[in-house]
């Protein structure tokens, strides 16, 4: 089994993310287990791109319950079009928060998050079981970078 990921400093997020991006095609790649994609994802964005807070929430009913993660602990159920989740659930758009104190109805899990990204997931039959939520204790951490490579990764699982 390959060890943590370790990212040379690139100055260019691509370059961390092409990176990351070959690790995970190998490790997602070879198992079929949705959780467990999940949880190593994780590992590979938190620890590969030095992200806060990193998890996966998936659809139960009318909620998104709180999946693998890692990072401090977080809330556990958000109903649908609530925060910054469920407005990415119900709208099924990637959504980038520049400022998480300028979202309207955001839902703080750590007063240390104050950007946010958050990406829908799709299964084959293009319907949205869950979210990648990825937060940063930086404001407007977040680009169409990773956007686009998030968007990418989160086809692996
Ligand atoms: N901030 C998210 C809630 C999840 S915590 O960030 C992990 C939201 O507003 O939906």
């Amino acid at each position: 089994m390959s060890e943590t990921l370790i990212i040379p400093d690139f100055d260019n997020k691509d370059d961390n993310y092409k990176l990351i991006y070959q690790q995970a095609e190998t490790m997602l790649g070879s198992e079929t287990n949705r959780i467990a994609n999940m949880a190593n994802l994780c590992a590979i964005l938190k620890y590969g791109m030095h992200f806060f807070w990193v998890g996966f929430y998936l659809v139960e009913h009318k909620e998104l319950v709180l999946s693998v993660f890692q990072g401090p602990v977080a809330c556990t159920r958000i109903a649908f079009g609530k925060g910054v989740c469920g407005k990415a659930w119900s709208t099924k758009q990637t959504l980038i928060v520049k400022d998480v104190e300028k979202f309207e109805g955001h839902i703080a899990c750590s007063s240390l998050s104050k950007s946010e990204i958050v990406v829908p997931l799709f299964d084959h039959n293009n319907n949205c079981y869950g979210v990648l939520d990825v937060d940063s204790d930086k404001l407007n951490f977040f680009d169409q970078t990773d956007q686009r490579w998030l968007e990418k990764l989160v086809r692996l699982i």
